[in-house]
């Protein structure tokens, strides 16, 4: 395919194969656990990821999505996972060994922070600096001889910090280490961590990937040499794969994902600045708004398009924040995010994961995935639920 078409093509058309033999324009599922081994002498590579042999080694539906992840993404090669966890384990597994140091956002995802606060130096002797890699000195103070990891959140769940990717990589490669970036939170389309020298893209596809908020996933994406040791210890040895139906509902997702991200980020957008002028919100961070405390390089990074995830809090105590989930009507009360419709999760003052917050995180805070809706009727929900609660 022409490398210069627009993003909504590529998105439509990348990694089709259209080869079915009844002449199917949809991809059909290959629900099937193993394939044909030749006997005409067709090399068969038994180690698995390069030829079709077994549904854990490579199949036909998780290379469509990978080609389509590439196409967007411009990574030459992309494994896929059960979940956004397994991609994670399997990328932290795949490059980090006993004795080595990883420097990990302190801004992340739950299971990566206990994985890397718990799992990998207890179990495995992974030596662990964790900090806020928006703090790019900090950072570069942290690096030791021994350093072969930093993985960052771009933008971290749940506070929608950003960091300054193109000088990670730098302070990474100058010691030989990798950069690694989970990008689930702006999607393939906002940020394109694999420009500004990240060597592994990693995604939770359960998220804007997929989009509609029906299957788990998860995908790594960069150099083949790099992807290919991931396919072979997780994919293979450890097995977390994607299911050939997830991985066609996820292909699915993706081809509608520009125009998803195009809505996603103009309602957040809207509904960011409506928080930031209400009296009843104590803060807001949305990556689009200039008062967030890295604006320019959510400009730098992102495409214009600042995803739709938006953190903030409401003024008012435990009650209040309680009595403002319990109104909202459009916007639901769970985890999860990337969704077409508005989730919001609250994050309360006991919380064990506020300290690694900064320090207007650390009364409590909403996290909330601005969906498919249109801007003025979440804003018309926000604004009752304030109302009745008393915080407006
Ligand atoms: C940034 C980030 N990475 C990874 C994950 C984990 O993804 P999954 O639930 O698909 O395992 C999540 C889940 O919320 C996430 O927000």
């Amino acid at each position: 395919m022409k490398n210069d078409l627009h993003m909504e093509t590529i998105a439509v058309h990348g990694g089709t194969r259209r080869d079915d033999a009844f002449g199917a324009i949809n991809e059909p599922i290959y629900m099937t656990s193993n394939y044909r081994i030749p006997t005409d002498g067709t090399p068969v590579d038994w180690s698995g990821i390069h030829s079709n042999i077994y549904q854990r080694n490579r199949n036909v539906n998780q290379m469509v999505l990978q080609d389509k992840l590439c196409a967007m993404t411009g990574a030459e090669d992309g494994a896929v996972f059960a979940s956004g966890v397994a991609a994670l384990a399997a990328v932290f597994t795949t490059f980090l060994n006993s004795g080595d140091h990883a420097i990990v956002s302190e801004v992340c995802y739950s299971a990566t922070n206990l994985l890397f606060r718990e799992y990998l130096p207890k179990k495995y002797n992974i030596e662990v600096t964790l900090l806020d890699t928006a703090d790019t000195e900090a950072v570069r103070a942290a690096v030791r001889p021994n350093t072969k990891l930093i993985h960052v959140e771009a933008p971290g769940n749940p506070t929608t910090g950003i960091s300054d990717l193109d000088v990670i990589a730098e302070i990474a490669h100058s010691v030989g280490a990798l950069m690694t970036v989970d990008a689930t939170f702006a999607g393939p389309v906002c940020i394109f961590p694999l420009r500004h020298g990240a060597d592994l893209e990693i995604h939770s596809m359960t998220k804007y990937i997929n989009g509609h908020g029906d299957s788990l996933g998860g995908c790594v994406l960069g150099r083949t040499e790099l992807v290919d040791q991931v396919k072979e210890l997780a994919m293979v040895n450890y097995g977390g794969i994607l299911s050939p139906f997830n991985a066609w509902l996820i292909a699915r997702g993706l081809a509608t994902a520009p125009l998803r991200m195009k809505q996603h980020s103009a309602t957040a957008q809207a509904v960011a600045e409506f928080l930031e002028c209400c009296p009843a919100v104590r803060f807001v961070w949305y990556p689009g708004l200039k008062s967030h405390p890295q604006h320019d390089w959510a400009v730098k990074y992102m495409n214009g398009q600042y995803s739709g995830m938006i953190s903030f809090d409401i003024n008012g105590d435990e009650k209040v924040h309680q009595r403002f989930l319990k109104a909202l009507k459009l916007v639901t009360h769970a985890v999860s995010l990337g969704d077409i419709e508005s989730l919001i999760v609250y994050y309360d003052r006991n919380s064990d994961k506020l300290p690694h917050y900064p320090k207007v995180y650390q009364e409590g805070f909403f996290r909330f995935s601005v969906g498919l809706e249109n801007a003025e009727d979440v804003i018309a929900d926000l604004k009752q639920a304030m109302e009745v609660c008393g915080a407006l």
